[in-house]
């Protein structure tokens, strides 16, 4: 962790296409930094110019060994300088308060003992810009993005555009497609953030599989597997946070038609008993949520572009036709009131 001392000096990388313009990461870097109130604390911008291997900017993007661009130099009086391709972990090292950083501690709205109902009054119509930045000042790290689609990406997104610490864990079911995990893993880089990835318990799920099989869900639904491999790794991984974040929306399903923007998990426990959940995009609509995707250049998952709208695991999986219900595709065989893994009980 570097301290943000006066002494330092602060040089970004940023990349000029042919055209002339900045890149789009460029771009929005500098936008971060202008809304967070750190561009004047930049000394000095170095342009590394495409097809240009002598501009200042591509040598030192050799000497450094970099090949993205933005990065940020920090040089300090002494020690060797510090080198960032993640604007969000520049930010938090250079610039926030150490303690904030480090420990995850929330910066704290005045209230800090609203419970669910009264956030769901309150935030009923907001943003979701406000309800992320909200739970973030409450809790900081100790709030997780509980990420896997589309939705949470946007949420993310949010997160680290407010530059307050967060988490994010994403539950590994095994059985997720190969783009879901190459997806994960652009999600992690691009915003230079850890993922906790969560597998189920061995010892519950060996049993289950060899008495059953892999495909049982098939024959007698989709709980069980659900059971073992989502809901008892989430029930385990929320003991860890007091608070959660979810990209649910109420147009998602029947059984989403009242979800409130917040309120107290009524199924599973935090690390002090209670636990806040988040649902910020609950007013949003898919199309609402693609359009902040593409506007804001935010990674989504392969599989999109195949026809594939709501993903979960590949056998329980499949790509919609343009008329369908975007869950129609999930557990396909089951009722429409059957179709939710436990995650997220009313
Ligand atoms: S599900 O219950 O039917 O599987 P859905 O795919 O609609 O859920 O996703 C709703 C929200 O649940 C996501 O926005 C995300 O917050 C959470 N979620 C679903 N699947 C996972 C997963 N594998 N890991 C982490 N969070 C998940
Ligand atoms: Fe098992 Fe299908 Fe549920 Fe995934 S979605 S945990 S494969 S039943």
């Amino acid at each position: 962790m570097l301290p943000a001392l006066m002494s330092s000096r602060i040089t970004m990388v940023k990349k000029q296409l042919l055209s002339g313009e900045p890149c789009a990461k460029c771009a929005q870097a500098e936008q971060v930094l202008r809304e967070r109130g750190y561009w004047e604390r930049i000394d000095r911008i170095v342009w590394a110019k495409e097809g240009d291997p002598n501009s200042e900017g591509m040598r030192l993007g050799k000497e450094y060994g970099v090949e993205l661009a933005p990065f940020f130099i920090v040089e300090q009086a002494s020690g060797s300088p510090q080198v960032y391709t993640s604007t969000i972990k520049f930010m938090k090292d250079t610039f926030a308060p150490a303690s904030t950083a480090q420990s995850g501690a929330p910066t704290g709205p005045s209230d800090q003992a609203a419970a669910g109902e009264q956030l769901a009054e309150r935030f009923e119509s907001a943003e979701p810009e406000t309800v992320v930045r909200y739970a973030l000042e409450r809790f900081g790290a100790r709030c997780a993005i509980s990420f896997s689609g589309a939705e949470d990406v946007v949420l993310i997104d949010i997160a680290a555009k407010t530059g307050l610490p967060f988490s994010v864990f994403s539950l590994d079911t095994g059985r997720l497609h190969a783009e879901t995990y190459r997806f994960l893993d652009k999600v992690r880089s691009h915003y230079g953030i850890e993922i906790q990835i969560v597998s189920p318990d061995a010892a519950q799920l060996e049993p289950f599989v060899r008495k059953k099989g892999l495909f049982s869900f098939y024959e007698d639904g989709h709980k069980e597997c659900c059971g073992i491999r989502k809901v008892a790794p989430l029930r385990r991984v929320l003991t860890g946070f007091d608070a959660w974040i979810t990209g649910q929306r109420k147009d998602q399903s029947v059984t989403r038609a009242d979800l409130p923007v917040a309120q107290d998990d009524p199924a599973f426990q935090g690390a002090n008993g209670k636990l806040l959940k988040f649902n910020p995009l609950s007013n949003w609509s898919s199309a609402k949520t693609w359009e902040y995707i593409r506007k804001n250049d935010v990674p989504y998952n392969a599989l999109h572009d195949t026809g594939f709208v709501s993903i979960g695991c590949e056998p329980c999986t499949r790509a919609i036709r343009p008329a369908e219900h975007e869950r129609a595709g999930r557990w396909w065989w089951e009722l429409e009131t059957q179709r939710e893994c436990g995650l997220h009980v009313k």
